[in-house]
């Protein structure tokens, strides 16, 4: 699903990933982890074509994206990655359930197909019973479900998350972990997690640790 070899990134004169190599099958769920400023949000916005890479080349499901125009990328990432971020970005002013459709309108899928497809997420996450509510109305961990089946709904190749836990109380983090863990059981999804919880990448198949811009 993932096939990254030899990234670079710098900003300025500061070298922020030295020559990364990551490959991450389908159905794996893969934690990064390593020190504030070891470079991981930076790869995981390369690997979700949000920022390019100095050099190096990265494979997302079998398709080259170094090279890929501007528009070419903002389609390839709303069809095959799903984001889930410490702060969820739900936007406030949708319900629910509009927040979960609204990737899948924007894909141009058949508007039923979306909706069923939301439906089905939403119970899946055990969210039947908040579609109608606005995000103020939610509860951190609920939203934070929201915002993962708002990265499920186009069927996404990978889902990257960034910390998606780290902004939750323990009971409501370890319940998002064991979702994505049921997730990629139900729906062979694959997952990177950003993460600084100890459990949650010990949960994880595997556990990719980063130094200063490298991997170990
Ligand atoms: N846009 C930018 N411009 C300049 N430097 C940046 C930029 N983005 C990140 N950096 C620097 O790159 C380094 C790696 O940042 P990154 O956000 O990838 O770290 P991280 O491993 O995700 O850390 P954390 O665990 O604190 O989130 C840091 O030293 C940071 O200051
Ligand atoms: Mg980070």
């Amino acid at each position: 699903m993932i096939k990254a070899k030899g990234i670079h990134k710098s900003y300025g004169s500061l070298e922020v990933l030295r020559g990364v190599d990551l490959e991450v099958r389908q159905g794996e769920v893969v934690s990064v982890v390593g020190a504030s400023g070891a470079g991981k949000t930076t790869l995981l916005q390369i690997l979700g074509t949000l920022s390019r890479p100095n050099s190096g080349t990265v494979e997302i499901a079998g398709q080259r994206i170094d090279g890929m125009s501007d528009n070419a990328l903002s389609d390839f990432r709303n069809r095959n990655l799903g984001f889930v971020f410490q702060f969820h970005h739900l936007l406030p002013e949708f319900t629910a359930f509009e927040n979960v459709c609204l990737p899948g309108y924007i894909s141009h899928r058949p508007r039923r197909q979306v909706e069923q497809r939301a439906e089905e997420l939403m119970e899946l996450l055990a969210m039947s019973h908040r579609i109608n509510h606005k995000p103020s109305e939610l509860s951190g961990g609920e939203q934070q479900r929201v915002a993962i089946a708002r990265a499920l709904i186009n069927t996404p190749s990978v889902v990257l998350a960034d910390e998606p836990s780290g902004n939750l109380d323990s009971h409501n983090r370890q319940e998002i972990h064991r979702l994505f863990f049921e997730l990629r059981d139900k729906l062979g999804q694959t997952f990177v997690i950003v993460t600084h919880d100890e459990q949650m990448a010990s949960m994880a198949d595997r556990v990719v640790q980063m130094s200063d811009g490298l991997i170990l």
